[in-house]
Formats: C-alpha cells, structure tokens, sequence
C-alpha cells in the first residue's frame, strides 16, 4: 500500500499493511484483534512531520476520527472536543468563523489536530499547549484510553511526552481545547504588526489576525500540495549567551532571542542561509528559496536523498558556527 499521499513530503515509501480507523471502537478492535498480535504496528498521523526513508513492514494504522463536540461554556470561555484526524486548519477556521480566540495565530498549519499536541505545534508568538486542556490516547499494547492532563503532556518547545517519553506508544483519539470569547490577541510577532499595517488593519480582530498569518505564510512557505515538505525541517537550537556573544562579534547581523538569562534561541534558517544553502537544489530536491529551514521535495525525490541532504547541512553549520541543529522532523 503506498504512502505516497499519507505524508506531506510526498514521499514513495510501501506500507506491509494499512488500516485507517474512524472511531476509538475501531482502533482498539485492531489492536486487539489476535490475527495482528504478533505484527508490528506504526502509527501514521496526518504525515506532516515525517520523512520516509524506507519501506514500512508492518501493520501501519492511520486513525482518522472526526468530529467537533462542545463540552462546555461559560462567559468567557468555550471547551471544544476534537477528533485527532479533524484537519487542523479546518479547525482554526471553524474557530475563527465564531469568534474563539486562541488558535489563530497557528493558521495553515498543515497536518492534523491529533498532531498538533505531539509536537507541541507553534507559530507568532502561540504554542498550542496554550490552549490544550487534555488529550485522550489509546495504548498501543493494550488498547487502554488515558487521559493526560496538559501537565501530563510535558510539553516543550516542539516536545511532548508522545515525542519523547511514550514516543510510538500511544495514538492520539481525541483533544479538547479551551477557547477564549473575549480573547486578548497576541500580534506581537514582528511579521504580524507588518502585515497588519500593511492590510490597513486598525481595529485587530481574530479573522484579521488569522488573515495575516495565512498571507505571511502563503509568502514564505511552500504548500505541501504543491511541493513537498514537512515545514521546519530542524528546531531553532538554543545556545549558551556566551557563545552568543562571541558569534555576534564575527556576525553582527546575527538575530537571537532570549530563551533565559543564559540561553539564547537562534533562528536555524538564518544559519542554513548563511551557510549558503538557500535555494540550493540537487535534483528533485532542495532547500526552499524562501525559508532556507524548509527541505523541500519538487517530485520523485526520496527520503534517503533528503537525509543525506540535512546530515550534510549539518555538518555546514556546525563547521561554520559550532552549532549542532537538531531536526524537528521524525525520521523513519
Ligand atoms: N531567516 C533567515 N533566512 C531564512 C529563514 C529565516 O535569515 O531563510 C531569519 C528571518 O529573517 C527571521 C528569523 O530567521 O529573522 C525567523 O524566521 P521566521 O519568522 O520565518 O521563523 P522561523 O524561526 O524560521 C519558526 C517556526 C515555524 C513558525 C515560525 C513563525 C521552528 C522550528 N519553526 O520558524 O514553525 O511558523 O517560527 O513563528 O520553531 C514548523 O515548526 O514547521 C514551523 C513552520
């Protein structure tokens, strides 16, 4: 069965066997099933964060359980229930189109809501974990559902417990957010403050923000369903200030943000630029011209190739900065 339209990158990779699920009942049925006891199995989400290097032997179970639930409301706030298999930016809309805040600023995220907890998704200036109340999953092994709390997640800068921790161990079913009805808009973002200045925007609503992140993104980054790609390829790596300090003296230009008082976070695409990979294309493949953190696959590319490519970036930056990326990616 090929995966070719199951991940974002585009990729060729055949999966042994291939079952998509659409309710809870179905996902612990297979898990349970005898006939696929002793049959590995991989979970394939919505395909927006992996690379496929290989071909897939095993049972590959892709849950696409649907569904929008309101829980509960009060005055100020809405709780919703998703399905994990519910587009993300289907989401964001609906939340935009009554008026939630919360989720704008993370407009045409590619992928689904059931990936968006796992790698604690983010973009100008908002973490989804801000808006996360609980995320139900299933247990691989057992087929037991758990509810983890926000805490539970342990969510970090592009982390989460289902990354690291319990990383291939659960499948996430379901996740209720809160959302705000009198929300405090967060258009900090430099892009943003652009954007809305240049839209002629003076009184900030949710829809003008969520405009704006849909023009700086369409402006920057490639469509997956146009030219493959996962988004940010590598995490934006944190240094030491010291470090810091000593690099800005040879790079003056070089941009930084204060993490803490001893850690600044660099922005990786500004490295790979730097490192003259922007652009830079070797057959099907490539770095894009506009976000040089973005690896991109123009068509008939294969994973292998990619990797190699982001090893060989790597190396690049680290000679020229002493700085190690680490992808942001799930290499399988
Ligand atoms: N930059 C360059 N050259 C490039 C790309 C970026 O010099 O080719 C510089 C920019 O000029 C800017 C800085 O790097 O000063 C930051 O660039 P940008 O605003 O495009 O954001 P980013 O740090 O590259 C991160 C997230 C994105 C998210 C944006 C906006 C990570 C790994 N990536 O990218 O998330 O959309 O901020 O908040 O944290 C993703 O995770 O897949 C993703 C797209």
């Amino acid at each position: 069965f090929s995966l070719r339209h199951f991940n974002t990158f585009g990729l060729e990779s055949t999966a042994r066997y291939f079952a998509e699920v659409r309710s809870v009942d179905e996902l612990t049925q297979i898990l349970l099933d005898p006939v696929w006891q002793q049959t590995p199995k991989f979970i394939l989400g919505g395909g927006s964060n992996v690379l496929f290097t290989k071909d897939i032997d095993a049972l590959v179970i892709h849950p696409d359980i649907r569904g929008i639930e309101k829980i509960k409301e009060d005055d100020a706030d809405i709780w919703l229930r998703l399905g994990s298999g519910v587009n993300w930016h289907v989401f964001v809309m609906y939340c935009v189109e009554n008026n939630y805040g919360g989720v704008e600023n993370l407009s045409l995220i590619p992928g689904t809501v059931g990936a968006a907890p796992m790698q604690n998704i983010g973009a100008y200036g908002v973490e989804v974990k801000d808006v996360i109340v609980s995320v139900e999953a299933v247990a691989v092994n057992d087929g037991t559902l758990r509810i983890f709390s926000k805490e539970e997640c342990r969510f970090g800068y592009r982390e989460s417990i289902f990354k690291k921790e319990l990383k291939d161990q659960y499948i996430i079913t379901n996740v209720t957010f809160k959302l705000s009805k009198n929300p405090v808009l967060n258009i900090a973002y430099g892009d943003i403050q652009k954007t809305l200045q240049e839209l002629n925007v003076t009184e900030v609503t949710i829809k003008d923000v969520s405009n704006a992140v849909i023009h700086i993104r369409r402006s920057k980054l490639p469509d997956p369903a146009q030219i493959g790609n996962a988004g940010s390829f590598f995490k934006n790596p944190e240094i030491a200030e010291t470090q810091f300090s000593m690099l800005k003296n040879r790079y003056p230009e070089m941009p930084g943000y204060a993490v803490n008082e001893s850690k600044i976070k660099v922005p990786a695409g500004w490295l790979i630029e730097k490192a003259g990979w922007k652009g830079y294309r070797e057959g099907s493949i490539g770095v894009h011209e506009r976000q040089a953190l973005v690896l991109v696959n123009y068509g008939g590319g294969n994973g292998n190739e990619i990797k190699l490519l982001s090893e060989k970036i790597q190396d690049s930056v680290e000679e020229k900065f002493g700085i190690r990326l680490s992808a942001e990616v799930n290499f399988v």
